[in-house]
């Protein structure tokens, strides 16, 4: 099989704004401790923080990280994790029912994001506690001096405030398994008097509220009108969070995936521009995706310790990916950048452990597993404006997603560099000539490919380094990109 893409230098979707390429830290298994944070280990910094990982973070390129949950934030007290370490309360979390020590609190995460080069995004919890407890938590973060707590943050040794300026109002508020849920309306009527309460505070936060916690919830899009009807001047995304994962060796419904992103997003954007209309706003609500990955969450792994007993840090969502679920992450990460006219923030749920491109193990490696080579090529190579190419290729057909390009592309262009990402779901080799004349590039910079003749192949911890990228099959002349996708395959290409 074949495809022809054409790149126009002039078909922009958007500027990039980096925080397309965030990621998420949640207390929740061993993400936090045991995953980037562990005093014990050899590689661990002054503060606690393993060395290794957090070089492993900066490697993946993860840009705003959203903190500290998820659903654990719908039960947690922020005043647990700040002052002295030995007088912290150690707490049941009910969302995944373990313990929280609270070693880890504000100020040592924000502290390590310094380190990572990374912008914070907070979430209050609008689970169990409401507008006052947000309100001391943006005290306490954002003032400056001279108020109860930013004085408080001054005596706990963190002089400056944070100046976080992105604000999750609560987590999933539409999942009944979220301690706390509401209806779209007493959510809507809460966020709305929340965000009006911040923003007196600090006009300038962009907040963020609940959208549904996926596309199958029986109250998506209902939801969103609901929410944004209560709330809409005083927000300003709504999130989305989706998880995807191969079912019943349907491997070409799975490869197909991105069927169901696109649908979420083009819902939530018609959904958001209606209320935009009917309330004859000058606004518009862009969306943060702020949860996205793949996660086998219909399977009991033998490795999950969800138990009758309370412990830190307990072995959970430890999912290993495979190559597969690699090249399909791959193909969501590229639907996210092919929507960033209004998908404009996005968080790879999680970041270490727990869902995670990084694993660890207690006292041993760190290492990459298959998802992270994706993202960060991609959140390396991507620069400047995304452009949405023109692609003639043949369709596959799925049980789940009906019809689908063989091969999608997605491109940007900075002045420096341009770069291709390209995914092929078919089970056959593609040759792909791409007309990239117009970007003006003369040659090959990096080009490098994910796939394996065992699609389910994993890196671990016994053979961490089994999956790679590979170099790609690749030319340019004339401005004629020649490319040989292989089946089931991840590619990008940087041209200079
Ligand atoms: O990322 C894991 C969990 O998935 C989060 O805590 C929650 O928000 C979502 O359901």
């Amino acid at each position: 099989p074949s495809a022809s893409i054409t790149i126009d230098s002039n078909a922009a979707v958007a500027e990039i704004d980096r925080r397309i390429f965030g990621a998420f830290v949640e207390h929740l298994g061993r993400c936090v401790y045991d995953g980037i944070y562990e005093p014990g280990h050899e590689q661990a910094d002054e503060n606690g923080f393993r060395r290794d990982v957090t070089a492993l973070v900066k490697e993946l390129g993860a840009t705003t990280i959203r903190y500290p949950g998820g659903n654990f934030v719908s039960g947690y007290r922020w005043e647990d994790g700040v002052g002295p370490r030995d007088k912290r309360p150690v707490r049941r979390d009910l969302a995944w029912h373990s313990l929280e020590n609270n070693q880890v609190g504000l100020n040592e995460f924000a502290t390590w994001l310094k380190e990572v080069d990374s912008e914070l995004m907070l979430a209050v919890n609008l689970g169990t506690r409401g507008i006052l407890e947000a309100l001391d938590l943006l005290e306490y973060t954002n003032h400056p001096s001279g108020t109860a707590l930013s004085d408080l943050r001054a005596k706990h040794g963190y002089p400056e405030p944070w100046g976080v300026k992105m604000w999750c109002l609560g987590n999933e508020m539409d999942g009944p398994w979220q301690t706390g849920y509401m209806t779209a309306d007493d959510y809507g009527k809460l966020a709305a008097r929340t965000g009006q309460a911040m923003k007196a505070a600090e006009k300038d936060l962009e907040l963020v509220i609940c959208g549904s916690s996926g596309s199958a919830m029986p109250t998506f899009g209902e939801w969103e009108r609901t929410v944004l009807e209560h709330a809409y001047e005083h927000v300003d995304y709504i999130s989305c969070h989706a998880y995807y994962q191969e079912r019943g060796g349907d491997l070409d419904s799975y490869l197909a995936s991105a069927a169901d992103m696109r649908y979420f997003i083009e819902t939530v954007v018609a959904t958001a521009d209606h209320v935009k209309h009917r309330r004859k706003s000058d606004k518009t609500i862009m969306l943060s995706f702020d949860e996205w990955n793949i996660w086998y969450l219909d399977e009991h792994h033998e490795s999950d310790e969800v138990n009758d007993e309370w412990r830190i840090a307990p072995r959970q969502l430890e999912d290993v990916y495979s190559v597969a679920d690699a090249v399909v992450f791959g193909s969501l990460l590229m639907t996210l950048l092919e929507n960033h006219d209004r998908v404009r923030s996005a968080s790879l749920a999680q970041l270490v452990n727990v869902i995670a491109p990084i694993m660890t193990e207690p006292g041993g490696a760190a290492w990459r597993q298959t998802t992270f080579f994706p993202f960060s090529v991609t959140s390396r190579l991507a620069c400047g404006r995304v452009l949405r190419p023109q692609v003639t290729t043949a369709s596959v057909t799925s049980k789940v997603h009906g019809e689908n390009a063989v091969v999608d592309c997605v491109a940007t262009a900075g002045d420096e560099n341009a770069a291709v990402f390209l995914f092929n779901r078919g089970r056959e080799a593609v040759d792909v000539t791409i007309d990239v004349a117009s970007l003006g590039r003369e040659r090959i910079d990096e080009a490098v490919t994910l796939w394996d003749e065992d699609v389910y192949a994993k890196n671990t911890k016994d053979d961490p380094e089994r999956v790679g990228l590979k170099p790609l099959d690749a030319t340019l002349a004339e401005g004629r990109l020649t490319v040989r996708l292989e089946p089931v395959s991840w590619s990008a290409l940087n041209l200079a």
